[in-house]
């Protein structure tokens, strides 16, 4: 294996949107706080019915036709998410059984906004350490199930999508050049769902304290946030010789344009060479990514031979990036 690259995308919201007008009848907000604050002006919302895996599976089912490639030829489905249709089994086994990949492992990465970073990389490896050819690597969140509509200060962040690239060995476009990641569990209270797993199990109790949903540090991630974007972009970058003046395109997490700014600006990178897309879908956490890496490549703001960063920032706290050669 020379290299492994990106030979296909997809990428699914669910119908439902719900703007910040919407929200404005739920709790005490506003667009202008919202829009001044995050840059969000709507996101998508699952139906009842609607599940992680089935984002998946929409996101995928696209990705796979733009590889050209059939379920079953498909060695491994790794599922970034924290928002899993089940504890157990895994959101990416759900996935499997829907697409019909009967010959790919799969299972589920856990972590928060970074996911599909993480997801990325891990696929690099098992490509170039023989064990698979070819993966599909998921994106993909069902926030809404997990949200506060009480919290104003979280529920007006979130938003329900995902996306889906094929990663192959040898594939000629959006070549994996150069990964950088690391966490810092010290920090793990700052964006939490604490409720529903070992250390408080579902209960009554639980339940009254409202435990199930996602609760976040606004604040302090934000200001982490800034300062580990840039120092993932740089140091991903200097790890294959490259620098932040030879980037053509940063895709980054979307969590808050405000961040994008401060980030672009401390690069010294002009607005257009950061994208974002947050206005029209707000924070799907591991979802965001591959959504702007999908929109960016069918605007046109993606050529061959272009160099991106991947960068992503989230839960744990998690973080990381990832050169890629177009
Ligand atoms: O994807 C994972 C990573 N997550 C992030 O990166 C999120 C990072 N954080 C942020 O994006 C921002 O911190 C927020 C958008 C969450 C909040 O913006 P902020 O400028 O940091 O606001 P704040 O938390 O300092 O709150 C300012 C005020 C508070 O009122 P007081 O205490 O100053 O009276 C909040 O209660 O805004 C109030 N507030 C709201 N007001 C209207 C909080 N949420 C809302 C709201 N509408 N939805």
């Amino acid at each position: 294996v020379k290299h492994v690259g990106i030979a296909g995308t997809g990428m699914y919201v669910p119908e439902k949107r719900l703007t910040n007008a919407d929200l404005e009848k739920m709790v005490e907000t506003s667009d202008e706080w919202i829009t001044t604050r995050s840059g969000i002006k709507e996101r998508h919302i699952c139906a009842p019915d609607e599940t992680t895996s089935d984002i998946g599976l929409k996101a995928g089912v696209q990705a796979l036709e733009s590889a050209g490639m059939e379920p079953e030829e498909l060695d491994a489905i790794i599922f970034a998410t924290f928002t899993p249709d089940t504890l157990c089994p895994s959101t990416a086994c759900h996935l499997q059984g829907k697409i019909g990949a009967k010959n790919a492992l799969a299972f589920d990465l856990s972590a928060a906004c970074s996911g599909f970073i993480y997801g990325l990389t891990v696929a690099k490896g098992l490509i170039t350490t023989g064990v698979c050819k070819n993966a599909m690597v998921l994106g993909a969140e069902a926030m809404s199930k997990f949200t506060d509509y009480q919290d104003r200060g979280t529920c007006v962040l979130f938003g329900d999508g995902g996306g889906a690239v094929i990663v192959k060995a040898d594939a000629p476009d959006g070549r994996l050049l150069g990964e950088y990641l690391c966490a810092d569990g010290t920090m793990a209270e700052h964006i939490i769902i604490p409720g529903g797993g070992s250390r408080n199990p579902c209960s009554q109790n639980m339940l009254e304290n409202r435990l199930n949903y996602i609760k976040m540090a606004g604040n302090e991630v934000f200001k982490f946030a800034v300062r580990i974007l840039v120092h993932s972009v740089e140091e991903a970058l200097s790890r294959c010789g490259r620098s932040v003046q030879d980037l053509s395109l940063i895709v980054p997490h979307q969590a808050n344009y405000r961040i994008l700014d401060a980030a672009a600006r401390k690069m010294g990178l002009p607005d257009e060479k950061m994208f974002n897309n947050i206005a029209n879908y707000g924070n799907t956490s591991a979802g965001t990514i591959p959504i702007a890496l999908y929109e960016a490549l069918h605007q046109g703001r993606i050529k061959k031979g272009d160099l991106l960063s991947l960068v992503a920032f989230g839960g744990g706290m998690t973080w990381g990036s990832i050169v890629v050669e177009w």
